[in-house]
């Protein structure tokens, strides 16, 4: 097989977070036969198979990664219009917020509000990416992967991902052995602007006082506004080591919520579809806590943004691990809450 193999790479070049030692092998595959060679090159080998993405939610063991990493690097755009409805389907490397820039400046909607998220289209269903109002399984036509236990390539309709909130048949043992080649979102010609999120409601509802506009904001519009919300909550993971929020906002029973509330009136939450509330993680570390922009060493919490931890420049995983643990333990000792990371850590 010809495959290119580099040896002992570290992880932490490829992480937004910066932090990892390094892969025993490492492997990029540009189309679904050089994935199939890698997999193979792995299994004949009895070594484990992992794949990165973007890197921008993961970090891996300081110990390194046993085995093949084999980066995504599937490129590919195929458009199919059929009256109102686009159907655009990407190879898995793409970088998604390129998809979506595509898609605002093509005047397609469904993903603007996904906007300026770092990371790669086949990450996307993995973790159901989502923000300011949106989900990224509300667009998801079909996945295809390639199917390492079978050695082959399967499509999967949104109905067998299993999406649920940050969370996919895709993370789950069950669906381990499948390696995302290509996503394809079904977006609208129509006009359906969702702003309902509190910070999207708040940018419309500025415009509109400004009398800057009285319909319905631009599809562009949204992609800037949305950004521009980011921007002033989010590190620049292109200048500071961060995967995002690094905890799950957690999802608690009505009782739970309701004892929360008698001692900290002011906690919101949102209820789920199935008779949950979800809470938000980062007004509890902020406010209950007082952990927004807490350091530790090189470590910490974003001074705009509790919910996102930061290596300010060096940090190794068992730091940023002890750091994450402790904020685990605060919360549940103020709250009887048990946090989830929302990060993925290669072993
Ligand atoms: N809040 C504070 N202090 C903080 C952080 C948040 O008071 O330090 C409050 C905010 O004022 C707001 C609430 O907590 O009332 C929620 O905060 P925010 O709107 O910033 O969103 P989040 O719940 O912290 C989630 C997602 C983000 C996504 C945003 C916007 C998760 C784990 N995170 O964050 O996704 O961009 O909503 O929709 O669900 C990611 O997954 O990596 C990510 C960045």
């Amino acid at each position: 097989m010809n495959m290119e193999i580099q040896k002992n790479v570290p992880l932490a070049e490829y992480t937004t977070l910066h932090i990892g030692g390094p892969a025993e092998y490492v492997t990029e595959v540009k189309d679904v036969p050089e994935l199939r060679s890698a997999a193979l090159w792995a299994k004949e080998r009895g070594l484990p198979l992992t794949i990165l993405g973007g890197g921008s939610n993961v970090f891996a063991a300081d110990a390194g990664v046993r085995g093949l990493v084999a980066r995504i690097a599937i490129a590919g755009r195929e458009v199919v219009e059929n009256g109102d409805e686009v159907l655009l389907t990407l190879g898995a490397g793409e970088v998604f917020d390129d998809a979506v820039l595509y898609a605002v400046s093509r005047g397609w909607w469904g993903l603007e509000n996904l906007s300026c998220i770092p990371g790669s289209v086949g990450a996307s269903p993995i973790q159901n990416i989502g923000a300011y109002g949106a989900e990224i399984q509300e667009v998801i036509a079909a996945v295809e992967a390639y199917d390492t236990e079978r050695d082959e390539t399967v499509t999967l309709l949104p109905a067998e991902c299993a999406f649920g909130y940050r969370d996919s048949l895709f993370k789950h043992e069950a669906g381990k052995h499948y390696v995302i080649t290509r996503v394809s979102y079904r977006l609208s010609k129509q006009p359906r602007p969702n702003l309902a999120y509190a910070d999207v409601a708040a940018w419309d509802a500025e415009r509109r006082a400004r009398g800057s506009a009285r319909g319905a904001p631009a599809l562009a519009d949204i992609r800037a506004a949305v950004c521009a919300i980011r921007a002033k909550k989010f590190p620049d993971w292109k200048r500071v080591g961060t995967a995002g929020s690094f905890f799950k906002n957690p999802v608690i029973s009505p009782a739970h919520f309701e004892r929360l509330r008698t001692r900290y009136p002011a906690l919101v939450g949102y209820p789920t579809a199935d008779g949950f509330v979800k809470v938000p993680l980062g007004w509890i570390l902020d406010r209950i806590l007082g952990l927004r922009g807490a350091r530790a060493g090189v470590v910490g919490t974003y001074e705009g943004q509790a919910l996102v931890l930061v290596n300010h420049g060096g940090a190794r995983a068992r730091e940023l691990e002890i750091f994450a643990d402790g904020i685990a333990q605060n919360v549940f000792d103020a709250t009887s809450i048990s946090i989830e990371r929302e990060v993925t850590k290669f072993f």
